[in-house]
C-alpha cells in the first residue's frame, strides 16, 4: 500500500506546494510508491496556483509546481495521509489544534525533524521575502524531501 504524505504550510502557495512538488518529481523519478499532496492552515490562497516567485524559483531548478492548486487542510487530513510534515512551529500547533486523537496527532511532524544536522528547525516563510529567500527555501526543501525519502523504509513498488 502507498505510502502517503501531506506537506503543509500556512498559505499554500509557497514552503508546501515546493515541498510537494520536489517529493512528487523524486518518487515519480524513482518510481516510488508513494502518494504526495499539499494544503494550508489557512483559507487565504485555496483554488490559487503557487506564488509566482515561488514557481519561478522552482521551474529555474528544474522542479515545476505551476499545476498545484492550494487548499486547506482538514479534519478529514488526518486519515488519508500517513505523514503531515509541517514547515513550522505555528503550523505544528494549528494542525495538532484539529487532531482528534493520540494516533492523528502522532501523524504530525516537522519536515526539518527530518534533516539531521540542520541547525534550522523551521522552514522560514518567503512570502514577504526576496528572490534569495526563495532560493533559500528550494535548497533547503531539497535536503529535506531527500533526507525524507532516505529515513522512510520499505517504499520501493
Ligand atoms: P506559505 O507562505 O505559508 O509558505 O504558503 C505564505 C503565503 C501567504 C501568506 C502567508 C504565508 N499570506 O499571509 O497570505
Amino acid at each position: 500500500m502507498s505510502i502517503r504524505v501531506l506537506m503543509v504550510c500556512l498559505g499554500n502557495i509557497c514552503r508546501s506546494p515546493m515541498a510537494d512538488g520536489l517529493l512528487r518529481q523524486k518518487v515519480a523519478l524513482n518510481n516510488l510508491d508513494i502518494e504526495v499532496d499539499s494544503a494550508g492552515t489557512a483559507n487565504y490562497h485555496v483554488g490559487s496556483a503557487p506564488d509566482h516567485r515561488m514557481i519561478k524559483t522552482a521551474a529555474k531548478n528544474g522542479t515545476p509546481i505551476d499545476f498545484l492548486r492550494a487548499r486547506q487542510f482538514s479534519n478529514h487530513d488526518f486519515s488519508a495521509f500517513d505523514y503531515i510534515l509541517v514547515m513550522d512551529k505555528s503550523n505544528y500547533r494549528n494542525v495538532c489544534a484539529l487532531a482528534p486523537d493520540q494516533l492523528s496527532q502522532e501523524k504530525v511532524h516537522l519536515l526539518l525533524d527530518f534533516l539531521s544536522d540542520e541547525a534550522l528547525e523551521e522552514v522560514p516563510d518567503p512570502y514577504y521575502g526576496t528572490e534569495t529567500d526563495f532560493q533559500f527555501v528550494y535548497d533547503l526543501l531539497d535536503r529535506a524531501t531527500d533526507s525524507f525519502l532516505a529515513k522512510l523504509k520499505n517504499y520501493t513498488k
